[in-house]
């Protein structure tokens, strides 16, 4: 591992401090010691079972949850508070109700004080590059569930991050349209290079979008598996019926059905 990589974590944990009915507090870890390192440009997967720490990651390499112990760089910088070069998009709607797409895009640009006309630019391009030209004027009730997402990703683009963090984006999208809209990630991200780290639990989603996949074990989560997804660069719905993605979603389900039955009924891990 050099200093040259772009994102690196080395023995990355988090311990939160739960308290009890009696008032005292017990030491719960829920990353344990999580050491990777993502290269730019790569499109980097996190898989693993609700509740192992996924969002937890992903909240303390955007800055917003303080790591307990362990090493978090980007371009060889500690990672220690919420950073403009950081885009999230997350589960939940975050895009205003209040305001039109053009408007949400330009928004986080205008709290950077960039001006006014070249905040509308760069919203146009980002809605342009997820392939909402000609709703710029709707408002989010107007939108599809798809579509407000791709608000959100335009939101998050517009900013010009190094990187995209994206916990379980399209959870709340129907199947068909999330297939499409990630056949719509995979786009994006080789028009602009950026470096992605996708959260899922959805085992197609992970394979069909990423180079790399990381397997998280139930809490506390570390990374049990690199994956490494040797697929065309060239993605498109044709490939999940092909024998290369068979053999790669088949492997992920093994992984986690085993890592499923040897967590049956043990006891919460404590620190
Ligand atoms: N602020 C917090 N304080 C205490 N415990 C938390 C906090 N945030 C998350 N947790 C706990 O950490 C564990 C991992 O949560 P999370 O990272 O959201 O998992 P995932 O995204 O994989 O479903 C869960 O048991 C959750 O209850
Ligand atoms: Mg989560």
């Amino acid at each position: 591992m050099g200093c040259s990589d772009f994102l690196d974590l080395k023995d990355v944990s988090k311990v939160y401090a739960i308290r009890a009915k009696d008032g005292s507090t017990q030491q719960i870890e829920v990353v344990h010691k999580v050491t990777q390192t993502v290269p730019e440009g790569q499109f980097v997967t996190v898989v693993g079972p609700s509740g192992c720490g996924k969002s937890t990651l992903l909240g303390m390499i955007a800055g917003l949850t303080p790591i307990s112990s362990g090493q978090l760089l980007l371009k060889g910088r500690p990672i220690t508070s919420p950073h403009p070069s950081l885009g999230m998009v997350f589960q939940e709607e975050s895009i205003f109700p209040w305001m039109n797409a053009i408007e949400n895009v330009s928004f986080g640009l205008e709290m950077q004080d960039v001006p006014k006309q070249q905040c509308r630019e760069r919203a146009q391009d980002a809605l342009n590059l997820v392939g909402l030209s000609g709703f710029e004027y709707s408002y989010p009730k107007e939108l599809s569930g798809g579509m407000r997402q791709r608000v959100a990703i335009a939101r998050a683009l517009a900013l010009d991050p190094d990187i995209l963090l994206m916990d379980e984006p399209f959870a709340a999208v129907d199947p068909q349209t999330r297939m499409f809209i990630s056949t719509e990630l995979r786009r994006i991200w080789a028009a602009t290079g950026k470096t992605i780290l996708f959260i899922t639990h959805d085992i197609n989603e992970a394979v069909f979008l990423s180079q790399e996949i990381w397997v998280m074990s139930s809490r506390p989560g570390s990374v049990t598996e690199t994956l490494k997804v040797d697929l065309p660069d060239e993605r498109d719905i044709s490939i999940l019926g092909t024998d290369a993605f068979a053999h790669y979603t088949g492997h992920l389900w093994s992984v986690m059905r085993a890592e499923w039955e040897t967590t049956q009924g043990s006891a919460e891990h404590m620190v």
